[in-house]
């Protein structure tokens, strides 16, 4: 084989290896779209579809089933398909319900999208019945984080701040600890005071204020406490958190790299103090 092929075949392996970070360590894909068992993921069903059911205003739906088996999963869609869906939230009969976390995803850079696409399409296809119909009706309106409404370039990346942003908005981590108006995130003037109440199998739980506030906040934590809280799920006195915190913590975020970490902890500590 030629240096050329050589060279073409390490850079879809680099791809794909960036993919499989983006997905498990950061976008957390397997949460809603890997069917889980008694021990956690069933990797031998990935990304089969979900076993939850997501119920909110106006649908009711569950992760699809995105292997690339080409009758149930999305082996049959063509790369901007597979695009459209991941970052602008177009399914196969319109407008996907918002748990897909397509907002989140806006912000990824082209070879990023590229990236995940690979890794997705190198899993092996798994046939699962035909899904019920979504049930879907109306419209949501997106809700961004400020400054990741639009794919990232590159340059951007090699910007702390940014990349913590960048690592923040895939991660969804604003998602869920910023305040709520009219049942979505406020980033506006709520961006990461917490509230949001979760119900899960594991109990109840409220997102925590993750913002540079010094009591209620994360303004007095030093940044090993912040990085242990996001990788291992426990709190500043080492209590473990509740899920879904603690299941993204060990199963995901766990994975991410040194940098990524730090870029993110230095993003949180610009988020302003919120009572
Ligand atoms: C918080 C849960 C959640 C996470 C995390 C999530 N998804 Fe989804 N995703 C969904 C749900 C639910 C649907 C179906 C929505 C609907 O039918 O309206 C969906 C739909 C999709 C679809 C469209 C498939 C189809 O058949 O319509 C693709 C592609 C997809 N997700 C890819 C991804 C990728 C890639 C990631 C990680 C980078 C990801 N998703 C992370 C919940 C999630
Ligand atoms: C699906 C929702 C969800 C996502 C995504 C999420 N969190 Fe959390 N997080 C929570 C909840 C709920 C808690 C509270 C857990 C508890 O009370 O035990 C929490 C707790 C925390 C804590 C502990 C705070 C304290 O006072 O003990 C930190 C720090 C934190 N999250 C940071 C992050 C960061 C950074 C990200 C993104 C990498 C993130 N979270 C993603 C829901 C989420």
């Amino acid at each position: 084989m030629g240096a050329a092929a050589l060279s073409i075949r390490d850079s879809a392996a680099a791809d794909r290896a960036r993919g499989q970070y983006l997905v498990e360590a950061l976008g957390a894909c397997d949460n809603c779209h890997t069917p889980r068992g008694s021990g956690g993921y069933d990797y031998a069903a990935r990304f089969s579809g979900g076993s939850q059911t997501f119920s909110g205003n106006g649908y009711a739906v569950r992760g699809s089933n995105i292997s690339p088996d080409k009758e149930t999963g999305v082996g049959g869609w063509s790369d901007e398909a597979l695009g459209a869906a991941i970052v602008a939230g177009v399914g196969r009969d319109g407008q996907l319900a918002p748990v897909m976390p397509s907002d989140s995803y806006r912000a990824l850079t082209k070879d990023d999208l590229d990236a995940i696409i690979s890794f997705l399409r190198a899993a092996a296809p798994v046939r699962t019945q035909p899904a019920q119909p979504p049930q879907r009706h109306g419209e949501w309106a997106p809700h961004p984080l400020p400054g990741a409404e639009a794919p990232f370039d590159d340059a951007a990346l090699s910007n702390k701040i940014k990349r913590g942003l960048y690592v923040a908005s895939i991660a969804r981590c604003l998602s869920c600890h910023s305040g709520e108006k009219d049942d979505a995130p406020d980033h506006v003037s709520r961006l990461g005071a917490g509230g949001k109440i979760f119900r899960t199998p594991g109990g109840v739980a409220v997102a925590s204020n993750i913002s540079a506030h010094q009591e209620k906040g994360l303004g007095a934590w030093s940044s090993e406490e912040i990085a242990r809280a996001i990788t291992q799920g426990v709190s500043r006195n080492g209590d473990p958190l509740k899920p879904p915190m603690s299941t993204l913590a060990k199963a995901h975020f766990a994975k991410m790299s040194t940098e990524d970490l730090d870029a993110l902890v230095a993003y949180l500590r610009t988020i302003p103090p919120k009572e």
